[in-house]
């Protein structure tokens, strides 16, 4: 009996989705570069499997069912440019190369497209959740060429992670590299959902001077109320974690943040497309400023540590550190299902939001119960064009509105850092905001380089330009918006 799938690559994801397509009775082929990886892996983990190895990639594609589906789980990149190389020359037209990794976007569109032209059919997928999820249920996100998407869905939406009601974390996504674009702006969600954590963290250490067990409670607790959530949980472990010397273990890690790219890409992209993607934008300068260790050493010489002791009831400033975190969750998805809906729509992907959120409930690394909410919000409004309008998140925002202010306040005033809570803050505050004073800058720019402005009392669309000294002259500059 010949393969169901292939899979390349067996570093731990590439391992442990094998063994988990195997547990669900499909009949894997394994392949990696390294020939001695492959044997490591049929005598280890996939011993007494249905788990088949190849230790060429002619013998891959000959293991394998019409049409052959091979996922690469390799780097992305050039790794993965240079096995979709190799292999078309040895597979069939309606034959599928699916890339499951943490590739950006824009090459999946370029493979999908190369790859049609030869008869291939390409498929760019997220995988989240880690060693974990990779094999007991991972939330997939796959987009490309659709016509490969019936092969494959019976597969993938076996593996993948589940719902309370029994649904899928997996779905089609939608054409070219929208698989890919929506993982990567569920990484920067993740970024976003990570440094909001890190602020509640130092507010409560730093500025109510709790001990590493009462953080600990507090997330525990935390995880009982909307904030339930798999980063929410590991926060709470990773509290009450001691090293050796019985003193917790996250106060010995340096504190500058590694980052792989992602959550860079998906604010390059908001920059791009015009998308006040502030959160995420904040996290990953956030991770930068971290980096920059040395430096901070010194300035904190040159300016004096500061004291930056909050005073007050601690239960009171906990529920408001709550209500803050929650509410600045709210603005960074409501930000990111932005970014996602100017995406489908410059790139015609007809993305369904309520599927995205479905599809993020369980098994990736931003999985929470607050996804469930988002899905609804968007199973009565799927055009809904702020997710904070929608009637249960803005009852969360109006009433979390004195606490979040409060926080953002004391943060300020005792020398706290905490960038995305009070960028979310800074966001709703100019989001709601008719008039903004964007006017004054029109006239700004119009002044120093004739780059004309529209009037309130006239159509839209209609351009001025005012000689402001008299000097200037009357010609204007071209007017386009980037
Ligand atoms: C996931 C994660 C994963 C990502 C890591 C590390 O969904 O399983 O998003 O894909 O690679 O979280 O990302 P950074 O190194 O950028 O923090």
């Amino acid at each position: 009996m010949k393969g169901d799938i292939g899979v390349i690559g067996l570093a731990v994801m590439g391992q442990n989705l094998i063994l988990n397509m195997n547990d669900h009775g499909y009949k894997v082929v394994a392949h990696n570069r390294t020939a001695e990886k492959v044997d490591e892996f049929l005598q280890g983990p996939a011993k007494g499997t249905n788990i088949v190895g190849a230790y060429s990639l002619q013998e891959l594609v000959d293991k394998l069912e019409s049409p052959r589906k091979i996922m690469l789980m390799v780097r992305a990149g050039d790794v993965v440019d240079s096995f979709i190389d190799k292999l078309v020359p040895l597979l069939d037209k309606g034959d599928i190369i699916i890339d499951g990794g943490n590739t950006n976007f824009p090459d999946t569109n370029r493979r999908v497209a190369a790859l049609k032209e030869k008869g291939i059919h390409f498929i760019g997928s997220g995988v989240s959740g880690g060693e974990e999820g990779a094999r007991f249920g991972p939330s997939i996100m796959p987009g490309g060429s659709p016509e490969a998407w019936p092969f494959v869905k019976p597969i993938f939406q076996a593996i993948s992670a589940k719902t309370e009601n029994n649904e899928p974390c997996c779905d089609w996504v939608g054409n070219d590299g929208a698989g890919h674009f929506v993982k990567m702006v569920h990484n920067g969600i993740e970024y976003g959902d990570m440094q909001l954590i890190t602020e509640a963290y130092q507010f409560m250490k730093d500025g109510l001077g709790m001990t590493h067990d009462e953080m600990q409670s507090v997330f525990i607790e935390w995880n009982k109320t909307e904030l339930n959530s798999y980063l929410v949980e590991i926060t709470s472990d990773i509290l009450g974690y001691k090293d050796t010397d019985g003193e917790p273990l996250v106060e010995k890690i340096l504190d500058t943040a590694g980052q792989k790219g992602t959550g860079k890409w998906t604010g390059i992209n908001a920059l791009d497309m015009g998308i006040p993607l502030t959160l995420i934008t904040e996290s990953v300068f956030a991770r930068c400023l971290s980096s920059l260790k040395d430096q901070r050493v010194e300035a904190e010489e040159l300016f004096g540590k500061k004291e930056s002791i909050v005073e007050g009831d601690k239960q009171v400033w906990i529920e408001a550190l709550r209500q803050a975190l929650l509410a600045s969750k709210i603005i960074s998805y409501a930000q990111g299902f932005m970014l996602m809906r100017e995406a489908s729509n410059e790139n015609g992907w007809d993305l369904n939001y309520g599927n995205v959120a479905l599809m993020w409930r369980g098994g990736c690394i931003i999985r929470s119960a607050f996804l469930s909410n988002i899905r609804d919000a968007y199973d009565i409004d799927p055009e809904l064009s702020f997710l904070g309008s929608d009637s249960y998140f803005k009852g969360i925002l109006e009433n979390s509105m004195s606490a979040w202010r409060k926080v953002a306040a004391k943060s300020m005033e005792v020398g706290i850092p905490m960038p995305s809570m009070t960028s979310a803050l800074t966001f709703l505050d100019g989001y709601t905001t008719a008039r903004l004073p964007a006017n004054l800058l029109q006239a700004q720019r119009d002044y120093f380089g004739a780059h004309t402005y529209e009037r309130v009392d006239k159509p839209k669309g209609e351009f001025f330009h005012t000689n402001w000294t008299g000097k200037g002259g009357d010609v204007s500059s071209t007017t386009y918006n980037s």
